[in-house]
């Protein structure tokens, strides 16, 4: 299969910001069953095919909304080339019940000991108990705890929005009828 048009020009974007390490962070939005909207940073872990890996915490309420609903859109700016991707598509959610393809345990294997602990750590968005233990660092296992989850978003459209220059450049990435189209668009 060939790659993706959009994929060397997002993999060009993350090269030439890789100065900044927030340039990894992005917005990941999920809606509820009601379309209500959710909007969360989230760390982006490299590529798996074509898709964005993430991980989480399977106990965390956007796991619940991708269970109910797939559809998503990640936003992306890097600041240093000031440019835009707006990823949409839909979620596939890696946790115990469904851990195919060895996705949860080489995510595992490639978070450090701090990231790990927090999915050690009690159910997030709970009431807070300020006595507690809970958050006591603790030796992390070889295999991923039942928390552990990774998402992956795989996208069928990319809006790419590039402010250098003048007028701006905006390009939209399709996956129609088994290909990828692109289209030059007014920004
Ligand atoms: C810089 C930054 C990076 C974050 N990275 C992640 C991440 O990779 N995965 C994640 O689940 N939450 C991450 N979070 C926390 C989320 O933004 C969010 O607070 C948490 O996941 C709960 O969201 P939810 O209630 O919508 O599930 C990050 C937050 C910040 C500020």
């Amino acid at each position: 299969m060939t790659l993706a048009p959009w994929r060397p020009v997002l993999a060009r974007a993350l090269h030439r910001n890789r100065a900044r390490v927030y340039c990894r962070y992005l917005q990941l939005a999920t809606t509820d069953v009601h379309g209500k909207p959710s909007n969360r940073t989230v760390v982006f872990r490299g590529f798996v095919g074509e898709a964005l890996q993430i991980v989480t915490d399977g106990r965390s309420e956007k796991v619940q909304q991708v269970q109910a609903t797939p559809w998503a859109e990640a936003c992306w700016y890097f600041t240093i080339t000031r440019e835009q991707f707006r990823i949409a598509g839909q979620l596939t959610l890696f946790n115990s019940d469904n851990d195919g393809e060895n996705i949860r345990p080489n995510a595992w294997q490639a978070l450090s000991a701090k990231a790990r602990q927090q999915f050690y750590w009690p159910p997030p968005g709970q009431p807070r108990d300020r006595e507690t233990t809970s958050f006591t660092p603790v030796d992390s296992t070889e295999q991923p705890p039942d928390s552990f989850n990774v998402l992956l978003l795989t996208p069928d459209r990319v809006d790419h929005l590039a402010l250098r220059g003048q007028p701006q450049d905006r390009c939209i990435y399709e996956y129609t009828k088994g290909a990828w189209t692109t289209q030059a668009v007014n920004p």
